[in-house]
C-alpha cells in the first residue's frame, strides 16, 4: 500500500531517471537498443520495418548497426548514420538478403547472418566474447577488448574519418563498377570491367619521402580536413589532399568520410551536426569520369558535355546514345552470311580515347593501316587515330564515352552492330532473303537488348546504395529513417 509520504520520493526518482537521460543524451528511440551482443543473441527482421531495423549502437547513439530494407524484399545488414540515414558500411553489398522471417542475425562467437532463402551465409568467422560498435562506427568482435575482427578492416564504398585504408582493401561502388585501390606511391581509382586506371593521385611526398622496402603505404581521412597518405610515420603524412574543411577547429559535431559513388567519383563529405556538405571531390571535370555520357557517346570538356558518336541516335541521359551493340555483337569483318559485314561503321574526327595516357597503343604510318588492324579483328569495337603522333589505339571492349577534342588530325573510327539505323542500303541491295535474315537478326538484337536491359534492372534491384533517401547526400529529404527496436533472444 503505497502511503502519501512516498509519492515525493518517487517523483524524485522520475526526475533522477530523467536528468540521466538528458545528460546521456540518449534518443528515446535509442534507449531500447543494445550497445552489445552477447552469445545467444539473435535477430530477425520484423515485417513493420519500412527502412530500417537497428539491432546496435554506438555508445554516443551516432550509429547503428541494424537491418536495411531496400526494395521491400531486400536486406542488407548495415550500419548508418542515425541521424542521416547514410550507411557508412554494409556486410553484404553484393548479396541481399530477403526480408523474411527466417533470415536471422545471431552471435555465437561470430556475427553471422544467414537466410535459408537467398542461401548467404555471411560470417565474421571469429571465436569472440562479444560484438560492438564504437564511437567511430566501427564494428567490432572482441575477445577480452582485443580485436579479432573490425569492420574498419573491410570498407564497402566509404571510409570514415580515422579508418585506415591498406593496399589489401578496396573501396567498391555501390554498383559495383569501380574501385579505389592503393599502389606503391599513390591511390588510384579504377574501371574493373575495363581493366582501366582513369583517376590516380600520386604522393606529394613533400613532409616526408615513400622508401623502398619500408613497407606499403596507407591512407586515412584525417579529422583536420584533409587525406592522407602514410608510409611509416603516422604523424607526418607523405602525401595531403586538402578538403574544404582544411584546418578548420574540429568541432565534436563534425565527422568526415569519403565515398566512391556510383559515376566513379570519390567524393567527400562533412557532416556539420545537421546536414552533409560536400567537402571534396577526385574529379572535377565531368568529362574525365569513367562513363560520363554512357555507351558510343562523346564527352565534350567545357562543350555543352554529352552527344553521341553517330549523329542519327540522340543521347538519352542516364542511357547513352546506343545499347543495340551487346557484348556478344559480331564484329569479324568481312566473309559473313551472304559477304555482307555484320556491322556499319561510324567515323568522327576530333575524338580522342578517355584515359589514353593508360591505355596501350601501336603505331602506324596512316589512318588506313590504323583501321585495317580493327575492321578485320572480330574482337575489336574500335580504333582511333591521332595523325600528328601516328597512335594508333584499339578498343577492345564495348564503347563507352569518348573525348571530344577541337582537334581534327584525330579520328575515331566505331563499329555498331547492325540492328539499327542505316540499314535502308543493305535491303535495297541484297533483296528479299536478307530482308528475313536482318528481320531475324533484328529479332535476335532486340531479344539480346531485352536480356541485357533485365540484367542492368537486376544490377540496380541489388544496388544497396539506390533507395531514394540513402543516396541523396547534401539533401535535407533522407530523414525517412524508421528506428524500431530488436527482438533478442
Ligand atoms: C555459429 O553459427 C554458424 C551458423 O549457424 C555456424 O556455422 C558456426 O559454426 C557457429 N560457430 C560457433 C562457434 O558455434
Ligand atoms: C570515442 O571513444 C573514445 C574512447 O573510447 C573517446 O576517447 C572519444 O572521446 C570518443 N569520441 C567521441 C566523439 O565521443
Ligand atoms: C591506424 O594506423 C595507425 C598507425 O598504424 C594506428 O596508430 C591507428 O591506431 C590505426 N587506427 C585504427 C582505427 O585502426
Ligand atoms: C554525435 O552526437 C552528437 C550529440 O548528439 C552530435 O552533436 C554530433 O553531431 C553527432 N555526430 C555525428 C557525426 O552525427
Ligand atoms: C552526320 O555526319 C556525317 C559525317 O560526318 C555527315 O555527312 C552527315 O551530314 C551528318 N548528318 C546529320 C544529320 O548531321
Ligand atoms: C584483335 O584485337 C585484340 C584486341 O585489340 C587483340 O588482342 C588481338 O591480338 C587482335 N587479333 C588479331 C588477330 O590481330
Ligand atoms: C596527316 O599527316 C600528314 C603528314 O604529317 C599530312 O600530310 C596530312 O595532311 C595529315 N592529315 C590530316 C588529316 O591531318
Amino acid at each position: 500500500m503505497l502511503g502519501t509520504h512516498e509519492h515525493p520520493n518517487l517523483i524524485a526518482i522520475l526526475l533522477l531517471l530523467l536528468t540521466l537521460e538528458t545528460t546521456l543524451r540518449w534518443s528515446s528511440a535509442a534507449t531500447s537498443i543494445a550497445q552489445e551482443l552477447e552469445k545467444g543473441f539473435w535477430a530477425a527482421p520484423e515485417s513493420s520495418t519500412a527502412s530500417f531495423q537497428a539491432v546496435m549502437r554506438d555508445p554516443s547513439g551516432n550509429f547503428s548497426l541494424g537491418f536495411l530494407r531496400v526494395n521491400e524484399k531486400q536486406l542488407f545488414l548495415a550500419i548508418l548514420h542515425v541521424a542521416s540515414a547514410e550507411a557508412l558500411w554494409v556486410a553484404n553489398p553484393r548479396q541481399a538478403a530477403s526480408w523474411s522471417g527466417t533470415t536471422r542475425l545471431l552471435f555465437n562467437g561470430s556475427l553471422v547472418l544467414t537466410d535459408p532463402k537467398t542461401r548467404l551465409s555471411w560470417s565474421t568467422a571469429t571465436n569472440g566474447d562479444r560484438a560492438v560498435l564504437l564511437n567511430n562506427s566501427n564494428l567490432q568482435v572482441q575477445s577480452s577488448l582485443r580485436a579479432l575482427w573490425e569492420s574498419f578492416h573491410s570498407p564497402t564504398n566509404t571510409l570514415v574519418e580515422g579508418q585506415n585504408f591498406t593496399s589489401a582493401m578496396a573501396l567498391v561502388s555501390a554498383n559495383g563498377l569501380y574501385s579505389l585501390r592503393l599502389g606503391d606511391d599513390f591511390m588510384g581509382l579504377y574501371d574493373d570491367n575495363q581493366h582501366l586506371l582513369y583517376w590516380k593521385h600520386s604522393a606529394l611526398e613533400t613532409k616526408t619521402e615513400i622508401k623502398q622496402g619500408q613497407g606499403p603505404i596507407y591512407a586515412r581521412v584525417n579529422s583536420q580536413g584533409y587525406l592522407g597518405m602514410y608510409q611509416t610515420n603516422d604523424k607526418l603524412p607523405a602525401d595531403v589532399q586538402k578538403f574544404n574543411s582544411f584546418q578548420q577547429s574540429v568541432t565534436s559535431t563534425s565527422f568526415l568520410f569519403i565515398r566512391l559513388e556510383p559515376d566513379g567519383n570519390l567524393r567527400g563529405y562533412y557532416w556539420d551536426g545537421s546536414n552533409w556538405l560536400l567537402n571534396y571531390r577526385a574529379i572535377s571535370e565531368t568529362c574525365d569520369l569513367p562513363r560520363p555520357c554512357g555507351s558510343y557517346a562523346l564527352c565534350t570538356p567545357g562543350g555543352s558535355a554529352c552527344s553521341c558518336l553517330d549523329n542519327r541516335t540522340r543521347f538519352e541521359p542516364g542511357g547513352g546514345c546506343s545499347n543495340t551493340a551487346s557484348a556478344d555483337s559480331d564484329f569479324c569483318g568481312e566473309g559473313n552470311i551472304g559477304g555482307r559485314k555484320s556491322f556499319r561503321v561510324v567515323r568522327r574526327s576530333g575524338v580522342d580515347p578517355p584515359h589514353k595516357e593508360s591505355l596501350s597503343h601501336v603505331t602506324t604510318s596512316s589512318l588506313v593501316e590504323c583501321e585495317a588492324l580493327c575492321q578485320n579483328n572480330c574482337s575489336c569495337w574500335g580504333a582511333l587515330y591521332s595523325n600528328s603522333t601516328g597512335f594508333c589505339y584499339l578498343l577492345d571492349l564495348p564503347i563507352q564515352t569518348m573525348l571530344g577534342t577541337g582537334d581534327g588530325s584525330k579520328v575515331g573510327y566505331f563499329k555498331f552492330s547492325k540492328g539499327e539505323g542505316g540499314k535502308k542500303r543493305v535491303w535495297v541491295r541484297v533483296g528479299v532473303v536478307v530482308v528475313v535474315t536482318v528481320l531475324v537478326m533484328v529479332g535476335v538484337v532486340v531479344m539480346g537488348g531485352g536480356v541485357c536491359v533485365r540484367r542492368w534492372k537486376k544490377r540496380k534491384e541489388d544496388d544497396w546504395a539506390s533507395p531514394g533517401p540513402y543516396k541523396n547526400l547534401g539533401s535535407a529529404s533522407f530523414r525517412s529513417i524508421e528506428m524500431s527496436s530488436s527482438s533478442g533472444g
